[in-house]
């Protein structure tokens, strides 16, 4: 179980006329992530999703508040607990001078593990994503899509229990997505437990049994999405208005089509976690 309480992370930055300001980009954050969930962390550009993943895998070193795994404390536990978590960064970090395989080998060594094992491991990984024919080549010679299988497996080489995934398949066509998508699910069902960022709502959607809204660096609200949904009417009208696009939400379909079949070009369709994100906040997604 991952606790987080009133986490806290401000940077220095300066403002237009290069005067020192205080960034707020996680603000007093609790949650707690239950062991074996795949839980979602969704949030528009700049909500704090980065900052947020960076502090609970020990990079960032937060400003306020505490992160618990299993009741030990990551700052006085660093070692313990990284040795226990994965991370696929959100942007691609492999050494591009090395070959698929060394940068796997790289990996099995930072954390120690024999050289047998190490072998085992990246046969195994490289075969369970399609890339053993390209164990030789070199990282720049893989295609983006190819990139992203690699550095989910990369993290996957010591075994962690839980997997820290930051917007695994940002810029990747639908095919390759729902590719990882699959991935993601057979190390949900294989009991890792799974943290992953997304900016994509139909991801989250697809994969994620909770999630957590972010905006600002705040959390606007936790929920499986069903009950987000249900919360605000799981069927939604939308025409087009005065004032731009309308929305209005039922807790059941008739009400909502009935709703609709008397305002011109009314459409109905189900809640998503869009409307959840730009009801609770006010503002749109992207
Ligand atoms: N090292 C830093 N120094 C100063 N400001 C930062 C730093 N890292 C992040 N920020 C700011 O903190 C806020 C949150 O950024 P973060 O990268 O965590 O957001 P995000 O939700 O991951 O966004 P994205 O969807 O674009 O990846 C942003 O306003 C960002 O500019
Ligand atoms: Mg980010």
């Amino acid at each position: 179980m991952i606790e987080i309480n009133g986490l806290t992370k401000n940077f220095t930055v300066k403002d237009k006329n290069g005067h020192k300001a205080v960034k707020t980009a996680v603000d007093n954050l609790n949650l707690t992530v239950n062991n074996g969930e795949l839980f979602g962390l969704l949030g528009p550009n700049g909500a704090g999703k980065t900052t947020l993943v960076g502090m609970l895998v020990g990079l960032l070193r937060p400003t306020a508040g505490k992160i618990l795994y299993n009741g030990q404390n990551l700052a006085q536990h660093e070692r313990d607990v990284k040795k226990i978590i994965g991370i696929v960064p959100q942007h691609i970090n492999f050494d591009q001078d090395l070959t698929v395989w060394e940068n796997m080998e790289l990996h099995g060594r930072l954390h120690h593990m024999p050289e047998k094992q190490r072998r085992e491991r990246i046969e195994e990984l490289l075969d369970y994503v399609g890339l053993s024919e390209r164990r030789n080549d070199n990282i720049k010679a893989l295609s983006g899509g190819l990139k992203r299988r690699l550095l989910i497996v990369r993290a996957l080489m010591h075994k962690p229990q839980v997997l820290f995934l930051d917007e695994p398949t940002v810029a990747l066509d639908p095919q390759v997505r729902r590719r990882i998508w699959d991935l993601i699910r057979v190390l949900h069902k294989d009991g890792v437990t799974i943290v992953l960022t997304t900016h994509y709502i139909e991801e989250a959607e697809a994969l994620c049994g909770r999630v957590a809204i972010m905006d600002s660096g705040r959390l606007v609200t936790t929920g499986t999405p069903e009950a987000l949904c249900r919360n605000l009417g799981s069927y939604a009208a939308e025409w087009d208005g005065e004032n731009g696009r309308q929305y209005r939400f039922f807790a059941d379909m008739d009400e909502a089509q009935n709703f609709a079949a008397v305002r011109n070009g009314a459409l109905t369709r189900r809640t998503n976690l869009e409307d959840v994100f730009i009801e609770l906040t006010g503002k749109a997604m992207k």
